[in-house]
């Protein structure tokens, strides 16, 4: 028999065996009545993405993010501004919705004793420190106002969450410890943030509940700068954490104190505070036991909670010393698809709805804001500093500057960049000490747009902007005392 005549029978051998076991299964009517058009079909759908990503997509249309947006990414990883030749690549006028910088001919000139006086001392980074307002034991002023946003160990890789913390030291920001806990690969000399997640993973008792000595613990074995208590995530808000039992090696379940291999979701609510009252009470306790400043991570939807917040804040000592709000165009690890499209607000209605509670009782200059979602692209953080932004997180950038292809693997455990998967023939793709130049480049670039924007605008500092710098392409400007600074109806989901 020839070869050719070989290949040809067990290739018929092929399609005759899969067609008895489709023709054999119970549970799809297509595969029983087409067994082998069944069979096409399923292969077709499994490569759609991934030919639709490289062939078909055009450079603006993919979401999370466009090729165009990781292209970006990609030149700002090896240390360059992102550049583009021969003009926008957007319809300014029918991309109308989305505010503009305004380009200012000559700079403000700072006025001693205004924040812009300030600006020498701060560098490159926040211009208010954390805790002073409540004069915390150890304030903490972040040195870079772009950081890491929080990102489990388990979520992701041990060598991906050493390489940001590597890329952190380098760049001279903190990593957001997302609500996994600390371990041994957060400490490669990058600032810390702690994330007190309502599963308490990394501060819990054997039961499961917070416990303050296991937390105190935690805080000697590296630089935690501040805590965040996560009350919800952009991309599922109302739901707790969740990681997928395929995720659940046993290095990461001894670290959150949990079963290897099953499933780990976090309960929606904290137990340990139900009202914006308690909360401040858990809040001052917190502080009053460790020194650090602490602050809140939240989605938004409805403003009472923010409103009570602020309410409670502006009439007595207790307050969180920051907070940061997440769009829910926010990523995450695992969340169910309705959570992730339709509940809580983009960030640029989410935000200028909490800033406002604050601002409007005169208390929004004691509390450092955070923004993150979608804010590792230059323009879009470049408008949250406009919005009020002291500081701004990022992510799925950070993953893609890192070696992420947007495979949108995370929940499955194949991520095939090895950033989101404990699967070791993956992880061992990334190098952590070569990965953190490019996170650290990108970091420092994105720093340096921002603040060539800021400059552009005629201020000295992206913490500066306020929304006057800001405009519709029409020419109305974003009004910083309106409910929303867009009306949603004239929001485009996809910018
Ligand atoms: C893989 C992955 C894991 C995440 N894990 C956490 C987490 O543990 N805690 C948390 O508060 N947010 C978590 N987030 C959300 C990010 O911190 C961030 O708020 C969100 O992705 C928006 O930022 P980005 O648009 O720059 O990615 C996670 C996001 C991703 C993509």
């Amino acid at each position: 028999m020839s070869t050719l005549t070989m290949l040809i029978t067990i290739a018929l051998l092929l399609v005759l065996v899969i067609a008895a076991v489709h023709l054999c299964q119970r549970s799809d009517p297509v595969l029983r009545i087409f067994p082998i058009l069944g069979a096409a079909r399923t292969v077709l759908i499994a490569l759609g993405p991934k030919l639709r990503q490289y062939l078909v997509a055009n450079d603006s249309e993919e979401r999370p993010f466009s090729r165009l947006d990781r292209e970006d990414v990609e030149m700002m990883s090896t240390g360059k501004i992102s550049q583009i030749a021969f003009g926008s690549r957007t319809d300014l006028v029918a991309h109308g919705h989305e505010p503009l910088l305004k380009y200012r001919t000559f700079p403000r000139l700072p006025v001693e004793g205004t924040p812009e006086a300030e600006t020498n001392s701060a560098g490159q980074g926040s211009l208010k420190t954390m805790g002073a307002a409540r004069q915390r034991r150890y304030q903490y002023r972040p040195a870079s106002i772009v950081n890491i946003s929080g990102m489990s160990f388990g979520a992701l890789s041990g060598p991906a969450v050493e390489t940001l913390n590597l890329a952190a030291g380098i760049a001279g920001c903190f990593q957001n410890s997302g609500e996994g806990g600390i371990s041994d690969h957060h400490l490669h000399g990058g600032d810390l943030v702690f994330q007190i997640g309502s599963g308490y993973f990394g501060c819990r008792d054997h039961a499961g509940s917070f416990s303050i000595s296991e937390l105190k613990e935690r805080l000697a074995q590296g630089p935690i700068k501040a805590l965040e208590i996560k009350i919800s995530q952009g991309a599922k808000p109302g739901l707790g954490g969740f990681l997928p039992g395929e995720k659940v090696t046993a290095e990461i379940a001894r670290y959150r104190g949990i079963t290897q291999g099953m499933d780990c979701a976090s309960p929606p609510r904290h137990a340990e505070f139900w009202d914006a009252d308690s909360l401040l009470d858990w809040v001052e306790y917190l502080a009053d036991e460790t020194g650090l400043p602490v602050g809140i991570k939240s989605a938004v939807g409805d403003t009472e909670f923010w409103s009570d917040l602020a309410t409670l804040m502006a009439r007595d000592a207790r307050g969180v010393d920051y907070i940061a709000i997440d769009g829910s165009e926010g990523g995450t690890g695992a969340a169910p698809s309705v959570f992730a499209e339709s509940v809580g607000y983009p960030f640029r209605q989410a935000f200028p709805l909490v800033h406002r509670e604050f601002r409007s009782r005169g208390i929004d200059g004691d509390v450092v804001f955070i923004g993150a979602g979608r804010l590792g692209l230059a323009a879009n953080a470049a408008r949250a500093f406009a919005y009020g932004a002291d500081l701004v997180n990022v992510g799925r950038t950070a993953m893609l500057s890192m070696g992420c292809i947007q495979a949108l693997k995370c929940h499955t455990g194949h991520c095939p960049s090895g950033i989101a998967t404990q699967r070791p023939w993956l992880t061992r793709g990334i190098v952590p000490e070569a990965a953190a130049l490019k996170v650290s480049n990108y970091l420092i670039s994105l720093r340096k747009e921002l603040f060539a924007v800021a400059e552009a605008c005629g201020v000295s500092h992206p913490g500066l902007l306020t929304p006057a710098d800001l405009t519709h392409v029409d020419g109305t400007p974003v009004d910083p005392r309106s409910t929303l600074p867009v009306p949603l109806t004239s929001v485009d989901m996809s910018a």
